[in-house]
């Protein structure tokens, strides 16, 4: 057709950030896809706040039903978080026979296995590429790049806001709560910022991580977490003294006893790229038998980064849709999951 048409559900950081790409990069899209993408509908919870933005007032809806029940919506992109309200949305929308793009990790580490397997029965897609990682392409190197070697681990930092928080605590010597709340203004953390600083924002990408890396359904009860409380005062000055840096870091491995996945607060040498990566910035280090060793690096948070991605998976479902290719999975054998319970 000439167009393909988006419902966008949310419109906070991500959100508009995904409706200024849309938007800003209007005619680099339909160059890219010979389409146009239009954004039909959003939906908002507050009519009343004001919104910077080019889009016509009359698309901003708050009720659900007007954007999942609009036959003319091809494509449904989840960008207001939460578990219950997103996932009903989902699943109406893939039951609609409309694709899908989320950057909910809290669902997709929780309900990813199901989802997909809904989508996959309504011939539909469902990508995730924000759900990990902001920017960096990670969900893509997983399932395509690195497709065919086999991945023994995986060390990152994958939370900008703890990032965030312990870069100006060492470098601008800010306090706990200032860089805290400089995170939330900025847009980094988490509605409820306890997700970030307790590390279960970063276990649930490391469970998204590790799924897609080993093959298996890894679950967040896998996952051994210790939060940000656990770093000492001091801690920070004295891995300075020694030449190395404190970091929120998650680290998934596998081997013939099985897997295991954490996230904790680690000293880090200096001379380690994963030392130097700084403020929302995240990476991922990848050990894989064939490719050696691997690193992604790029900002973790974000309006238009974090943007950026789910933008592209809009691309993406919409190269599908033109090719008659949506929901056509190659086959994906997943392996029993076994985890390794001397870690825990
Ligand atoms: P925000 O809180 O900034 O925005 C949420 C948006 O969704 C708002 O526009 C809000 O409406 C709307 N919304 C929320 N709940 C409802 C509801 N029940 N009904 C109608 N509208 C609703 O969140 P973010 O943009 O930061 O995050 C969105 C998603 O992206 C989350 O899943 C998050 O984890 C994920 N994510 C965020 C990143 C980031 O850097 N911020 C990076 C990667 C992923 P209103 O504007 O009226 O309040
Ligand atoms: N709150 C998350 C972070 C957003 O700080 O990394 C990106 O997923």
């Amino acid at each position: 057709g000439n167009e393909i048409n988006i419902g966008l559900l949310g419109f906070g950081t991500v959100g508009s950030g995904v409706a200024k790409i849309i938007l800003g990069h209007q005619q680099d899209l339909h160059h890219k896809l010979g389409t146009e993408v239009k954004i039909k509908k959003v939906l908002v919870r507050d009519m009343t706040k004001k919104r910077e933005t080019d889009l016509p007032a009359d698309v901003f809806t708050d009720d659900i039903d007007e954007v999942l029940n609009d036959p003319s919506i091809d494509l449904i992109v989840e960008v207001m978080g939460g578990m219950n309200g997103a996932k009903d949305a989902i699943e109406a929308a893939l039951n609609a026979g409309k694709g899908v793009v989320t950057a909910n990790k809290d669902l997709m580490a929780v309900y990813g296995p199901e989802l997909l397997r809904l989508a996959d029965e309504n011939k539909c897609d469902l990508f995730y590429e924000a759900s990990v990682g902001g920017g960096i392409p990670l969900i893509r190197t997983m399932e395509e790049g690195l497709a065919s070697d086999r991945i023994s681990s995986l060390t990152g930092i994958v939370n900008g806001t703890t990032n965030f928080i312990l870069t100006k605590m060492k470098q601008e010597n800010m306090s706990y709560e200032d860089a805290l709340a400089e995170a939330m203004e900025l847009g980094f953390a988490e509605a409820d910022p306890s997700a970030d600083v307790d590390g279960i924002d970063a276990a649930r990408k490391m469970v998204i991580l590790a799924s897609l890396a080993f093959s298996t359904e890894v679950q967040l009860e896998d996952v051994f977490v210790r939060g940000m409380k656990e770093i000492q005062d001091g801690d920070v000055d004295l891995a300075e003294s020694f030449g190395y840096t404190v970091k929120m870091a998650g680290h998934a491995e596998k081997d013939e006893d099985g897997i295991a996945v954490s996230v904790e607060p680690v000293f880090i040498p200096n001379s380690h790229p994963l030392a130097s990566v700084h403020n929302e910035y995240n990476a991922v280090y990848i050990y894989g038998a064939a490719v050696g060793e691997t690193m992604l690096y790029g900002p973790g948070a974000g309006s238009l980064p974090t943007a950026t991605s789910v933008t592209a998976d809009v691309m993406a479902a919409c190269r599908n849709l033109l090719l008659g290719m949506n929901g056509k999975k190659l086959h994906s054998p997943q392996y029993e999951r076994k985890v390794k319970s001397d870690d825990k």
